[in-house]
């Protein structure tokens, strides 16, 4: 079969991708081999976790704010294997959804895996060992990205967890030990202390989360502690001794020294992820990847070999899914001939958590290394009417605002509902705005985004609630 694209790899970069090429009127087939569409995101990632953060999160709720709500529920059971249906039937339904899209968009699908044969030429293996070879003028690389491992500790994914395992536990652990601070490890984290663990995040560097503004991490680190988790940083763990009933993990500081024993009943690695390029043949047709494994691309996420382009976690950046899907649709219409372009200095970062992380744009270490003179406007969620009908207070809204021009340079929110309330931000920053604009905007009352317009207000320092 001869196409104008093959797409290997329908996670949200790969299937995007292939749906903006067919409406640009290209012939598209997506090699995909696993089971079912969709990629990490839909099938361990993304949806399979935010239906478990979803789920706990009603189960604590339940449990601690229906009372003083005035509804009386008695103490919330857990049914698990329940709570798992729950989730496997979201997962079901978004990657029946992404057939389903595939198809409407008459884009032909072949399961097996592929390898780029030759430019133009992919082959594929069926997993029953049947192999065809299909030609096409452009090649998309949208494999995504594994689980980085820890050299000597080997992930079972029974009693030593990836997030892969971690979103299938039959049993809530008495004891989860968390490696790593950063997404996974703190909202499978929350997920599994909401549930009932007793949960302690080793983490190697001395705060949490790494990329995102300090202030909001402190605080939140704050918060997190409120909740139960307990946090070990600037420590290692250096092997699992999973010979006993418990797991026995040794500790040591990062920078070396006397090593601890933690004992655990499930430990999850989540040390970040590495990009997946096994068995699709890069070497042999020269396509190059940098000291990390990434294939790279130049701006129009072209290889160094004509014809064959790369997106999503298999390339730089933020392994995020709507940044795979951005850069899906801005490949797509590069090929036709358009002007695709993705935006990097606006690309929100969520975390899932309760309260929710959100960002988007600079932090405020990013602009001092920068030397960039910025004003700050913050406002907590103690003062937003909503967050106390709700009691729901925790967090703040913090802008930074170009000094001279105003111009919005990041936005940060800890809160409730944050991932939401970023939107605005993107849109505001997307146009270029300035924090006049926000505090000028006439906002709904009473929500939580009165909090964007009040830190906006007081970037000029004229909030109005506080
Ligand atoms: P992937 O989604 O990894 O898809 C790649 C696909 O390519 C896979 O289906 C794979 O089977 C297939 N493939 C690989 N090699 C071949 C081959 N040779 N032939 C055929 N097929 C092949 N991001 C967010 O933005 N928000 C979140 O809330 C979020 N939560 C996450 C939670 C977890 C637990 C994890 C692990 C990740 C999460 N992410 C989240 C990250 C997000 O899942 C990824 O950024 C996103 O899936 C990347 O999309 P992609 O299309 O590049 O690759
Ligand atoms: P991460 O990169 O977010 O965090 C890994 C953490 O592990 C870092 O804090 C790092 O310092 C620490 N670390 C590394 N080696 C260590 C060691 N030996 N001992 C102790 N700590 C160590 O990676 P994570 O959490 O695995 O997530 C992978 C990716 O998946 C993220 O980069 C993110 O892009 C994506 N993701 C996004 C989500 C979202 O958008 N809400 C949710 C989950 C994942």
């Amino acid at each position: 079969m001869s196409y104008d694209l093959i797409v290997i790899g329908s996670g949200p970069g790969g299937y995007v991708c292939a749906i903006r090429a067919a409406q640009l009127g290209m012939k598209v087939a997506v090699v995909e081999k696993d089971k079912t569409f969709g990629g990490t995101c839909l099938n361990v990632g993304c949806i399979p976790s935010k239906a478990l953060l979803h789920a706990s999160e009603r189960y604590e709720e339940t449990g601690q704010l229906f009372d003083k709500m005035g509804i009386k529920v008695g103490k919330p059971k857990l049914d698990l294997a329940a709570m798992m249906k729950f989730k496997d039937e979201g997962v079901d339904g978004n990657v029946k959804g992404v057939a389903y899209l595939l198809k409407k968009n008459k884009i032909d699908t072949v399961q097996g895996t592929g390898r780029i044969a030759a430019p133009g030429k992919v082959e594929v293996k069926s997993a029953g060992g049947k192999s065809e070879t299909l030609e096409a003028k452009a090649i998309v690389i949208a494999t995504g990205s594994d689980v980085a491992r820890l050299p000597g500790i080997d992930i079972d994914e029974k009693r030593i967890v990836s997030s892969t395992g971690a979103l299938v536990l039959d049993k809530v652990p008495e004891r989860m030990l968390v490696v790593g601070a950063g997404v996974i490890g703190l909202e499978l984290g929350s997920v599994w202390r909401r549930l009932g663990a007793d949960v302690i995040v080793v983490e190697f560097l001395d705060r949490i989360l790494p990329g995102i503004d300090n202030e909001v991490c402190r605080q939140f680190q704050r918060i997190l502690e409120r909740q139960g988790i307990k946090f070990k940083l600037s420590s290692k763990v250096t092997a699992v001794d999973a010979n006993g009933k418990t797991l026995k993990a040794s500790v040591e500081p990062a920078a070396g020294g006397a090593a601890e024993t933690i004992e655990a009943d499930v430990v999850l690695v989540s040390i970040g992820r590495v990009p997946y390029t096994e068995g699709l043949g890069l070497e042999g047709v020269g396509v190059r990847t940098d000291n990390k494994g990434r294939v790279m691309v130049d701006e129009h996420f072209a290889t160094n070999v004509p014809g064959v382009y790369a997106i999503g976690d298999v390339i730089a950046g933020p392994m995020l899914a709507h940044k795979a899907e951005d850069e899906g649709v801005a490949v797509a219409e590069i090929i036709a001939g358009q002007a695709g372009h993705v935006n990097y200095d606006v690309i929100p970062n969520v975390v899932y958590t309760f309260p929710e992380i959100a960002s988007v744009g600079k932090s405020e270490e990013e602009l001092k290394a920068a030397g960039v003179a910025f004003n700050v406007g913050k406002f907590p969620f103690t003062a937003n009417g909503r967050a106390k009908i709700n009691h729901q207070t925790d967090g703040f809204v913090k802008i930074l605002a170009d000094a001279k021009t105003d111009r919005v340079l990041g936005v940060h929110i800890v809160g409730a509902d944050a991932g939401n309330m970023i939107a605005e931000a993107a849109v505001a920053m997307e146009f270029g705005a300035a924090s006049e604009d926000i505090a000028r905007t006439c906002h709904a009352h009473p929500t939580l985004t009165e909090a964007v317009k009040e830190a906006a207000l007081a970037v000029a320092k004229r909030s109005i609630n506080m």
